[in-house]
C-alpha cells in the first residue's frame, strides 16, 4: 500500500474491493509509464535523482511495459488500489529503493489526470479516424446514388423528392462537425497537469512547461488547484461522444425505417442483420437497432459526469474516481458504432424502383406547381390555397397531380397552361433547386467535391 504508515488497522476487505479501481484503470498503463518516465526526467533535471538512477528507472519502467503488452492480465491478478500504485510496486519490485524516489514531488491527484489526458488524446486521435472513414463511405456510397431518387420527410410525411446521395450528404455534414468538436476539445485538453501535486503545486524545482513538452503537451496548466480538480475535458467529450452517438441514432433510425416492410426502400445484408428463432420469413436490422439504443448510455454517462462533477468542493475528491468507468464505455462504445456504420453502409443495396415510385406518390410536387403560380403572378399565399384545392380533386380522383387534365387545372386558376407539365417532372424539382445546400445534380456534385478536399489521409 501507497500510504500505511499513519494506519494500525487493516483495510476491510470489502473496503478494500470497493475502494480499488484497477479494474477500470489498468487501461492507463501505458500513459502511466509514459509519464513517470518523463517526470523522472525532470526529477533528473531538479536533481533529485542522477543520472544514473534515471536511466534504471527509465530502463525498469520500459521492461515493464513489455511485460505487461505480453502479459495484460498481470495487473488485474494483482490487489493494487490502482495502475499508479501498481506501477510504482513492480517498479521498486525491479530497480529496488531508487524505485521508491519517483514519486518525489508527485501525487497520484496530479499523475491521474495527467495519464487520463493522455489517454484521451489518444482515444480522439482514433476517433478522428473512425469518423473520417464513415465520411470517406458516405462519400462513396453518395457518388453512387447520385441519381437514385427518394422521398424526403418531414414529419414523417412525404415532403419533397430529395436523392440518396443528398440524404448522405446531410450526415457527412454532421460527421464533419463531430472531427471539429473534436479537434477543439484537443487543443484545450492538451495542457499538461503533471508537477502540480496534491493541489498547491510542487516544491521542487520542476520546469513543467518542459515536461509537458516532454509529454507532447502543448504547455503546462496555469492553475494547481483548478488542474487536479478539472474533469471538463471528460464532460466535453462525454458530451461530443453524445451528439456524435445522436447522429448515428438518427441514421439507423433513418435506414430502419427505409428497410421497414413498410417502405422497402433498401435492402440490409445479411452480414448485418439477424433472424427470428420463431418466424423463419424475418431479416432484422438488429445492428442498426443497437446503435440506436446504445447512444442512450453514452447520454447517460454525460448526465451521470455531470452530476458527480456538481458542487463538488475543489480540490480532488475521490468522486473523480468515478469518471473513467462510463467515459471508457461511451468512447469504445461510439468507435464500435462508427465501425458498425461503415459496415452496414458498405454493404447496402438500394430499390431504386420502389424509391421512385414512392418519391412521386404523395404530392411531394405539389409546391412546385405552388412556385409555378408565383411565376405567374398569383401571391404565394394564394397559390397555397389554390394548390391545395388541386391536390384535393386529384385525390379525389386517385391520379397524381401530372395525371391531372389541364382542363382541370384551369378550374382552379386560369393561369394555368400546358407548361405546367414541365414544371411537375422530377428533373425539374431537382434542377430548379441549385443555390448553394440545395438538391440539384450540381449543387450535388459540388457538395461531394468538397467533401472530397476535406479527406484527412492519415
Ligand atoms: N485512483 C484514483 C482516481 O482514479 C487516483 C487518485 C487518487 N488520489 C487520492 N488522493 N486518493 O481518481
Amino acid at each position: 500500500m501507497l500510504w500505511g504508515g499513519r494506519f494500525i488497522d487493516e483495510l476491510d476487505p470489502f473496503f478494500k474491493k470497493f475502494n480499488s479501481s484497477l479494474k477500470i484503470d489498468y487501461r492507463l498503463v501505458e500513459q502511466d509509464i509514459f509519464s513517470s518516465i518523463a517526470w523522472s526526467k525532470s526529477l533528473f533535471n531538479a536533481n533529485i535523482l542522477t543520472q544514473s538512477e534515471q536511466k534504471k528507472i527509465e530502463e525498469a519502467l520500459n521492461t515493464l511495459l513489455d511485460t505487461v503488452i505480453k502479459n495484460p492480465s498481470l495487473i488485474l491478478n494483482s490487489d493494487s488500489e490502482d495502475v499508479h500504485s501498481w506501477v510504482e510496486k513492480e517498479l521498486i519490485n525491479i530497480v529496488g529503493t531508487i524505485g521508491k524516489k519517483l514519486h518525489t514531488g508527485r501525487s497520484r491527484n496530479d499523475q491521474v489526470t495527467t495519464d487520463l489526458k493522455l489517454w484521451c488524446k489518444y482515444k480522439v486521435g482514433v476517433l478522428l479516424k473512425q469518423i473520417n472513414r464513415l465520411k470517406i463511405t458516405f462519400i462513396n456510397i453518395s457518388e453512387r446514388y447520385q441519381n437514385t431518387v427518394i422521398p424526403g420527410y418531414t414529419h414523417l410525411q412525404r415532403a419533397q423528392p430529395i436523392t440518396f446521395s443528398f440524404w448522405c450528404l446531410a450526415y457527412i455534414a454532421m460527421l464533419n462537425r463531430d472531427m471539429d468538436r473534436l479537434k477543439d476539445a484537443l487543443n484545450r485538453l492538451n495542457v499538461s497537469p503533471l508537477g502540480c501535486g496534491a493541489l498547491a503545486g510542487t516544491s521542487w524545482n520542476i520546469d513543467r512547461d518542459q515536461l509537458a513538452k516532454e509529454m507532447g503537451f502543448a504547455s503546462a496548466t496555469i492553475n494547481s488547484l483548478d488542474s487536479v480538480s478539472d474533469r471538463d475535458y471528460v464532460v466535453e467529450l462525454a458530451s461530443i461522444a453524445s451528439i456524435g452517438m445522436i447522429h448515428l441514432s438518427r441514421f439507423s433510425e433513418d435506414l430502419i425505417f427505409f428497410n421497414s416492410s413498410e417502405s422497402q426502400f433498401i435492402v440490409l445484408s445479411d452480414k448485418v442483420t439477424s433472424g427470428s428463432s420463431l418466424m423463419p420469413q424475418k431479416k432484422n436490422p438488429d445492428s442498426l437497432e443497437l446503435i440506436r439504443s446504445k447512444s442512450g448510455k453514452v447520454i447517460g454517462f454525460l448526465v451521470s459526469i455531470l452530476v458527480v462533477l456538481k458542487g463538488l468542493p475543489l480540490s480532488y475528491n475521490k468522486d473523480m474516481q468515478e469518471d473513467k468507468e462510463g467515459l471508457f464505455i461511451s468512447l469504445d462504445t461510439w468507435s464500435d458504432c462508427l465501425l458498425m456504420s461503415v459496415l452496414i453502409l458498405e454493404n447496402l443495396e438500394i430499390n431504386n424502383i420502389i424509391c421512385l415510385e414512392a418519391a412521386k406518390k404523395s404530392y411531394a410536387n405539389a409546391t412546385e406547381l405552388a412556385d409555378y403560380l408565383v411565376n405567374k403572378g398569383v401571391t404565394f399565399r394564394d397559390a397555397h390555397h389554390i394548390t391545395g384545392k388541386i391536390v384535393l380533386a386529384a385525390i379525389k380522383k386517385n391520379v397524381s397531380l401530372e395525371k391531372l387534365n389541364l382542363n382541370i387545372f384551369q378550374n382552379y386558376c386560369k393561369y394555368i397552361d400546358k407548361d405546367v407539365y414541365q414544371c411537375l417532372k422530377l428533373e425539374s424539382i431537382f434542377n430548379k433547386r441549385d443555390s448553394k445546400g440545395g438538391v440539384s445534380s450540381r449543387q450535388i456534385q459540388k457538395a461531394i467535391d468538397i467533401a472530397k478536399k476535406e479527406v484527412y489521409k492519415f
